[in-house]
């Protein structure tokens, strides 16, 4: 069987080189010829080409969707959705999250990569139901850590959750660069015997493992890989979809893409990278190898922002201190994996408690919402110690978090109001209520000058 190839140059490959700022006008014109190359899909949206979209470009996310599905025919298109939360930063009614789906799947998305923080899965569960419903491809998600709880039983575990929930293929999301070659080589091979689904790896080279850790995986039966063309990749970025396809050539799991057009595709993109970096969107730090993120389990993009945040209190020297304290936090909580948002909330908490010199003195409201079970349920029972001491008797919640919200669709509707020309207008002002509504009054203005402009000169 030959190894499939997603291409994520459109989202993760931008996303983690240049902060998802590249722009339609940049991607359109090489899309034919990428249709062509002989991907399993490209990976073109998620929240954040669709939050700079709006906040950066000036750029409407659903029109770019739509002028890619135009000149990409063959090819899969793919998107990365998280769960309950969508795009957005909250959990949403179950009627926003079907809506959302039906939307997306109608303006030319066919696979949507679907993951929960927590790997709890009934926050993903009417996501799935609804890809379903609308004849998507649904991707379940394990996110990828390690700890006491995280070991290869219980991602075997989960992959059977996920297949009772009816997906369609799984994916393994290391999304910070730490899952090590063999370890992905053992389960692997244990996914494979509990499931006939496929299973594709995503990973980042932050590290400086990832190739080593494909390698081992394509070993071990993996049947999709994520990579990046080679301008967009190597760094916080995927491997290169190159080295894969020339490594592979003559292989039983040759790869099959055409090699010609790939040279082209990475011919196109290559000045489009040397302009981000001569305009310094490209930050050479990206670039550098970091082991550090395996030596504390901490992803890259979260150790800049805690240096960042240390250095802005005149604290750098608490920079070791602080990364000392995040595996304890993380204990603490019940080993969340350290992916948006737990991250930067486990990370803030931890600042917290070395600045004060008094652990859990100051708690921000988003880790007490986790403590009540308000983002689901930690991969491991919080303790009564802890618990006191963060939400005292406050009480906490075994549901699904999205049961306590009411449908909300209409009510988003009306508060928007006449700005929306369309519902998925209003899914833009659901997910992102402040840059969303400025981007659709904005859009508003335009359009009245227009028409004042056309009649003075009619
Ligand atoms: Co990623």
């Amino acid at each position: 069987m030959k190894l499939k190839i997603t291409e994520t140059v459109i989202r993760d490959g931008h996303q983690s080189l240049i902060a998802t700022r590249m722009k339609t006008n940049e991607i359109l014109p090489i899309l034919e010829k990428m249709d062509k190359v002989g991907y399993h899909s490209l990976e073109v949206w998620g929240g954040a080409t669709f939050d700079s979209c709006i906040r950066f470009l000036d750029e409407d996310p659903w029109e770019r969707l739509r002028e890619i599905k135009k000149r990409v025919k063959k090819t899969k298109l793919q998107m990365l959705l998280r769960g309950q939360n969508l795009l957005g930063y909250r959990h949403y009614s179950d009627d926003v999250v079907e809506i959302f789906i039906k939307k997306s799947i109608e303006n030319g998305i066919d696979i949507i990569r679907v993951f929960d923080a927590l790997n709890d899965f009934r926050n993903i569960e009417v996501s799935v139901k609804s890809i379903i419903k609308y004849k998507g491809h649904a991707q379940g998600c394990i996110a990828y850590t390690t700890s006491d709880v995280h070991g290869i039983e219980y991602y075997v575990e989960k992959v059977k959750e996920l297949e009772k929930l009816g997906v369609h293929s799984i994916c393994i999301k290391d999304m910070a660069g730490i899952l090590l070659p063999n370890v992905a080589y053992d389960l692997i091979k244990k996914i494979k015997e509990v499931t006939n689904l496929e299973i594709q790896l995503h990973t980042h080279a932050t590290t400086g493992i990832a190739s080593m850790l494909y390698l081992r995986a394509i070993d071990a039966g993996i049947d999709i890989i994520d990579t990046a063309i080679s301008p967009f990749s190597g760094g916080t970025s995927q491997p290169s979809t190159e080295a894969f396809v020339y490594s592979l050539k003559g292989d039983k799991k040759d790869t099959k893409l055409n090699v010609e057009l790939l040279s082209e595709i990475a011919d196109y993109f290559k000045p489009i990278k040397e302009k981000y970096r001569e305009e310094g969107i490209l930050n050479p730090k990206v670039m550098d190898v970091e082991p550090k993120t395996l030596k504390y389990q901490v992803p890259g993009g979260m150790l800049s922002n805690l240096l960042s945040q240390l250095t802005n209190q005149n604290a750098q020297d608490k920079y070791e201190d602080v990364l000392k304290e995040i595996p304890k936090v993380r204990e603490d909580l019940g080993f969340p994996p350290l992916v948006t948002p737990l991250s930067q909330m486990v990370g803030t908490q931890s600042v917290f408690n070395v600045l004060m010199g008094e652990r859990y003195k100051i708690v921000p409201k988003e880790i007490k919402d986790y403590v009540k079970g308000l983002y689901g349920m930690p991969p491991r029972n919080i303790s009564d110690e802890i618990k006191i001491k963060i939400i005292g008797d406050d009480k906490q919640i075994t549901e699904r978090p999205a049961n306590l919200i009411k449908p909300e669709f209409e009510s988003l509707k009306l508060e928007i109001g006449k700005l929306a020309k369309s519902d998925e207008d209003i899914l833009m002002y659901a997910m992102f209520p402040d840059i969303g509504k400025e981007f659709l009054e904005k859009r508003e203005n335009k359009n009245t000058t227009k028409i004042i402009k056309m009649e003075i000169v009619g």
